[in-house]
């Protein structure tokens, strides 16, 4: 089969397009034709690498997939359309699990054929296309854990960060359906015509405005009722700044970095909240898919490349010049 491989850590050369062997699929596992991978920030962290993680080398990216299965199994038909929820019982001990084409065991969905646990296999919406449905597995479910933990209610105000990512356009537009009010930020006129189109009732420019006296300002000093950050270092001290009393802020990111400061006085002093989330789990994936079929939601899709210039989406990715998701074409 055709596939991206790494085969040390390293910047977008190390993705090397090769003919390798197909993969045997293990007892409880299947085998999936790939059609689509999207690109999440995750295959950037893996093919980096992250310092005490480790992969086996070959490895292979991508967590989030949509295709057709090789051979049929349980309900379950040969040549089914499916998507796979990405997340595996990894056994690591205080992990929740781990994830498809990351730090772990399974290899990824830059390649023609991919083996998964059947347990993640679910039949793909008609309601998505096959480059939509595997949009969703990653940034769609992760945000809509976000929202959930954010325990925002309708007519609430939430800070999103990040409007052209994959997190923030996907938790604005489930915000917006969700009936929140919504601030986000941008980084150039574009990227805030982006947010504008998405549905957002407020966007900052942070290029040109600061930030916190922003929200501050459109929330008459109140500050928000949760924030979404999946930025890190950079974004959390503001966010904590501009929750309201009690506010939350769920965490999910480190784009920006690892090490965050905490303003432990402002913290408590107005009983906030910080809650991480871990992707989602295969309930929430398909309650998701039910929601945005309801509301008529289709995933922000900024590009699809083919699967031999993922070099070129990546770099997309690293430059930030993406609005919405970035896929793979895999096979036809
Ligand atoms: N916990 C989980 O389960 C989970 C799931 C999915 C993703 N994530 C994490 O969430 C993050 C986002 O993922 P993604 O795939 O959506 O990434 P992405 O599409 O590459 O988005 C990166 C975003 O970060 C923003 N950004 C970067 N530096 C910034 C700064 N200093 N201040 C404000 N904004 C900044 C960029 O905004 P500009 O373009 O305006 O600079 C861009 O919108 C990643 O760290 C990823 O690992 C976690």
């Amino acid at each position: 089969m055709k596939a991206i491989v790494i085969r040390k850590h390293g910047g977008p050369e190390v993705l090397s397009y090769e003919h390798i062997p197909d993969p045997v699929a293990e007892k409880g596992d299947v085998l999936v034709k790939v059609k689509y991978c999207a690109v999440n920030h995750l295959d950037i962290w893996v093919r980096n690498g992250i310092v005490g993680k480790k992969v086996q080398f070959p490895h292979i990216l991508g967590c989030d997939i949509s295709g057709t299965l090789l051979e049929g199994f349980g309900n379950f038909k040969k040549g089914e359309k499916v998507t796979v929820y990405p997340a595996f019982d990894s056994k690591v001990p205080r992990t929740s699990f781990g994830i498809i084409g990351g730090f772990g065991k399974y290899k990824g969905g830059y390649a023609e054929l991919i083996s998964v646990p059947k347990n993640n296999i679910i039949k793909k919406p008609d309601y998505f296309t096959d480059s939509e449905a595997a949009s969703i597995n990653v940034s769609y479910l992760t945000s809509w854990n976000m929202l959930e933990r954010s325990r925002c209610k309708k007519g609430d105000m939430i800070l999103i960060w990040g409007a052209n990512s994959g997190i923030g356009s996907a938790a604005i537009l489930l915000a917006k359906a969700k009936g929140l009010k919504v601030i986000t930020i941008a980084s150039d006129k574009n990227k805030v015509k982006f947010a504008e189109k998405l549905g957002a009732d407020y966007v900052i420019d942070r290029s040109t405005q600061d930030v916190t006296s922003e929200v501050l300002k459109i929330t008459n000093q109140v500050g928000v009722d949760a924030v979404i950050d999946h930025v890190g270092a950079k974004t959390w001290p503001s966010s904590l700044e501009v929750l309201k009393i009690r506010g939350i802020m769920v965490s999910c990111g480190t784009t920006s970095g690892s090490e965050g400061t905490v303003n432990i006085r402002t913290f408590y002093s107005k009983e906030s909240q910080i809650i991480g989330a871990y992707l989602g789990s295969k309930s929430q994936l398909i309650s998701l898919h039910k929601f945005m079929k309801l509301k008529k939601i289709k995933p922000a899709i900024d590009s699809i490349f083919d699967l031999k210039d993922a070099k070129l989406a990546h770099q997309k990715m690293e430059k930030s010049n993406q609005f919405g998701k970035i896929l793979l074409r895999v096979s036809n």
